[in-house]
């Protein structure tokens, strides 16, 4: 029997109640599918930064490693630490994990309302990969004089060859497995060399090199601005498309609700190499509002928990996380207060992990 090692960061505000569901949801799936999971917990956020100065320990990384895959819940709470401080943890595995490709699925499951009125369950079904280590992310400039009136600050993009090749190619090899389940097979770049006239014209020139190896993948160009309206007019015409670090973590969140709102969207931070644990996460915040009020929607959660088992390999299921996720949502009997519902989010959570259970979604 497999077994897996899940770490579990839940972060802050509402990132431990959500965490428990997908907790409980990946419990149900490994009891029904014959697996192993043992999981630990650690209380790495804000409230650990105001007791010990740090989000996480110095030797956090090497404690992850030991893991097969991470969970996080999410981060941050601008009323303890300010976000730019607290967010840096986030970053900080990302990137010292290498885990370079941010996947994030963009779906409608029926029975969802959207704000966004071309948005369907058919309409709606691609994937966005973004750039994780680098680019806009990088972290490299300064402040220069900040106080005096002529202050500046500036902050540099890297864009380096091996990092845009890769990401790129992974789109491409995304597009070529999608192309053989039925998909349209195109990758859409995302960029803006019109205005960014180092980086992104280095970034398409990478692209182009890339495609070049994909002749029976489709290529395909947007400036980041139009993509936005792309998205809300044609979001049938999107496969996969890749973007930079900054660009994809835009058009995630306009992605969001086209799917539904941000109760719905999942993430994947993967190391496709395999050498350092991939971590999934669902995109929104931490409400802190709203912790432990019960009240926010886990299913995005529960996605990001379906997609870590299939990238450890339990296909099997993580479709049946989907299929469960998917029932509960057409019936629409148990629904949090953002689906018009008044369940709490342990009462959603019970109810996709009995679907899970009784094998009847
Ligand atoms: C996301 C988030 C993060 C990001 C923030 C919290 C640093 O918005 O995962 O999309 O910008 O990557
Ligand atoms: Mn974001």
């Amino acid at each position: 029997m497999s077994s897996y090692r899940i770490a579990m960061v839940p972060g802050d505000g509402v990132g431990p109640e959500i965490s428990v569901e997908a907790e409980r949801v990946l419990r149900a799936a490994a009891d029904r599918f014959g697996f192993g999971v043992e999981t630990e917990w650690f209380d790495w956020g804000c409230d650990r930064y105001l007791a010990d100065g740090a989000m996480m320990p110095a030797d956090a990384l090497d404690t992850l490693s030991r893991f097969d895959s991470i969970f996080l819940g999410c981060i941050g709470d601008a009323n303890k630490v300010p976000d730019h401080i607290s967010l840096g943890m986030l970053l900080g595995i990302r990137v010292g994990f290498d885990q370079y490709v941010n996947l994030r699925p963009i779906r409608l499951y029926p029975g969802v309302p959207t704000p966004i009125q071309t948005a369907t369950p058919k309409s709606v079904d691609f994937v966005v990969v973004r750039e994780n280590t680098e680019g806009e992310y990088s972290r490299q400039g300064g402040l220069f004089h900040p106080d005096s009136p002529d202050g500046f600050a500036l902050q540099t993009g890297v864009f380096t060859r091996k990092g845009c090749t890769r990401v790129i190619r992974y789109a491409f090899e995304l597009a070529r497995r999608r192309k053989a389940a039925g998909y349209a097979g195109r990758v859409t770049n995302c960029t803006k060399s019109n205005a960014l006239n180092y980086s992104m014209v280095y970034w398409d020139s990478i692209y182009a090199e890339v495609a070049a190896g994909y002749p029976d993948v489709q290529r395909d160009m947007a400036m980041v601005d139009a993509i936005t309206m792309w998205f809300v007019k044609n979001p049938d015409y999107f496969d996969v498309v890749v973007a930079s670090n900054l660009f994809g973590d835009i058009i995630t969140d306009l992605g969001s609700m086209l799917q539904g709102g941000m109760g719905f969207a999942a993430g994947g931070n993967i190391d496709p190499e395999r050498r350092h644990p991939s971590m999934f996460e669902p995109i929104h915040g931490s409400a802190p509002k709203y912790t432990g009020q019960k009240r926010v929607n886990p299913i995005a959660s529960i996605e990001a928990m379906r997609m870590l088992l299939d990238h450890l390999g339990e296909t099997g299921a993580a479709a049946a996380i989907g299929d469960a996720v998917a029932a509960v949502l057409v019936a629409g009997e148990v629904r949090t207060r953002d689906l018009g519902g008044t369940n709490t989010t342990d009462e959603v959570g019970r109810a996709v992990a009995a679907a899970i259970t009784t094998g009847k979604a």
